[in-house]
């Protein structure tokens, strides 16, 4: 692990101890966000994707990669973002740097290997190079080029960089070279993730689904746990979906799924079925063998269990309020970036637009995992990019490394892109009507609106307190 990552560990670590995250206790019900229907075409129409991509991708905070992916000088990565291609990359001095990954010559992608380890970069089309800083190393034979004739102009051909920032163990790009920090973007709801310590954090599984309907279908599909009873009925027999706490906060959003109970729209909500026993277990139950609590109170006995061990462990129980202990925070940051985990584990979702068809769209899949201190990183499998018709399947993809009845889980939810990007392009389709617990839909989309309006930049964000609902 490079010094700057142990270093930026250690001062993480540092500035997060005691730090407790609001709990979503009292729950109240939401004050509403209007009741108007929100209509198809913003996931049809290029008009709306152009929009887009002016105000809001190039305007935002974009996740990358784990920063301890970078291990060395030279340590790179290739990360794409609609019609953009971007190169990260390790200096030989150690720190991390983005720019576009295009030949300053005539604009071939320059860097064509997804991830590795160099030195220069050298463009296959004419072989200019580049050093690992993104400065000019090489013309081929400059003396073709007149304009060279007062010499190479190495400041202005260097690659052009996008900003840089590390949060969480992750790293994050900007567009906007103006932007303000990540942790200032993220603000109060992301300094309520920091008690997992996700700089502590592996990434385990790595996966890419590119989807036949809108990015926002994809965000808007695990936005809401509304669809759990009919869409996932296994679900709800090892968590409640069901009329859950959602929190508005500033751009961006979160909502509590809860763990180790039995939803209340389930009829038999006390014996320990086998999936129940299977999903819901826990280190209350592994500890004490016990099975004598009703299925839906099995949270409130693990809560009671961790509690009780929070100075044995090295997970962060002592810093956690009681629902983190168990129960699933589901965070999305504004636009495209979903943090949901426990202690223990979780998975980070990013959706990302296609280049040029507001009709597809790619799904990434981050499987994320705490282990010991010291644990020495496994080896991931390699990254995948599925296409629609070619996926194998959730459960192959993520064999080994995700639970088979999660895997189907995600089968069932990437089910609906390709109905729902057509469904919305009907003639006859009124607009969505959205309910109280879909409200994280709504404010989603006011505040794509707000941003394509210019009521909101990176520059002039709306106080924390905007849409908040509590
Ligand atoms: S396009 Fe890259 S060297 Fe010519
Ligand atoms: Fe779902």
């Amino acid at each position: 692990m490079a010094l700057v990552e142990r270093e930026f560990i250690a001062r993480e670590n540092q500035r997060v101890a005691d730090f407790k995250a609001p709990p979503f206790l009292p729950r109240v019900k939401s004050k509403g966000l209007g009741l108007e229907r929100l209509g198809g075409e913003r996931y049809l129409s290029q008009e709306f994707m152009r929009a887009e991509w002016e105000t809001i991708w190039t305007k935002t905070w974009q996740l990358v990669t784990r920063t301890d992916d970078f291990e060395e000088p030279g340590s790179f990565f290739v990360h794409e973002l609609g019609k953009e291609s971007f190169l990260f990359v390790m200096g030989d001095d150690g720190q991390i740097r983005g720019f576009y990954n295009v030949c300053q010559h005539r604009g071939n992608r320059l860097c064509q290997a997804e991830s590795g380890i160099l030195d220069t970069f050298t463009c296959p089309f004419h072989g200019w190079q580049w050093n690992n800083d993104g400065s000019l190393k090489s013309v081929a034979a400059p003396e073709f080029f007149r304009q060279f004739d007062g010499g190479v102009p190495a400041q202005e051909l260097g690659l052009p960089v996008v900003k840089v920032d590390f949060w969480g163990g992750w790293l994050w790009f900007n567009m906007d070279l103006e932007a303000c920090s990540v942790k200032d973007y993220l603000g109060d709801i992301g300094t309520h993730l920091e008690t997992y310590k996700f700089q502590n954090w592996h990434l385990i599984d790595y996966q890419t689904f590119e989807w036949e309907g809108n990015w926002k279908h994809a965000v808007d599909a695990f936005n809401e746990s509304y669809h759990f009873a009919a869409l996932h009925p296994d679900m709800i027999e090892f968590g409640e979906g069901h009329d859950i706490p959602i929190e508005l906060w500033g751009i961006h959003s979160r909502m509590l799924n809860y763990n180790r109970t039995v939803s209340e729209v389930v009829d038999d909500r006390d014996s320990m079925t086998e999936l129940r026993t299977h999903m819901m277990s826990g280190r209350f139950q592994q500890k004490s063998g016990e099975r004598a609590v009703a299925a839906k109170d099995m949270h409130l006995k693990e809560i009671e269990y961790r509690r009780s061990i929070e100075d044995q462990t090295y997970l962060p129980f002592k810093d956690m309020n009681d629902e983190q202990l168990v129960h699933q925070y589901h965070y999305t940051f504004f636009p495209n970036t979903t943090f949901t985990q426990t202690p223990e584990g979780g998975a980070v979702f990013r959706y990302r637009p296609h280049a040029t068809d507001p009709a597809k769209c790619y799904y990434d899949f981050f499987i994320v995992g705490h282990p010991e201190p010291g644990t020495p990183r496994t080896e991931r499998p390699p990254h995948g990019v599925h296409k629609h018709d070619e996926n194998p399947g959730y459960a192959t993809v993520f064999d080994g490394t995700f639970d088979p009845v999660l895997a189907n889980v995600l089968a069932q939810d990437g089910s609906n892109m390709v109905s729902m990007q057509a469904g919305v392009a009907s003639d006859s389709f009124k607009g969505m009507l959205l309910s109280d617990q879909e409200i994280r839909l709504r404010h989603f989309h006011k505040t794509i609106d707000d941003f394509i309006s210019g009521a909101i930049g990176t520059h002039k964000l709306l106080p924390q307190d905007h849409y908040l609902d509590r």
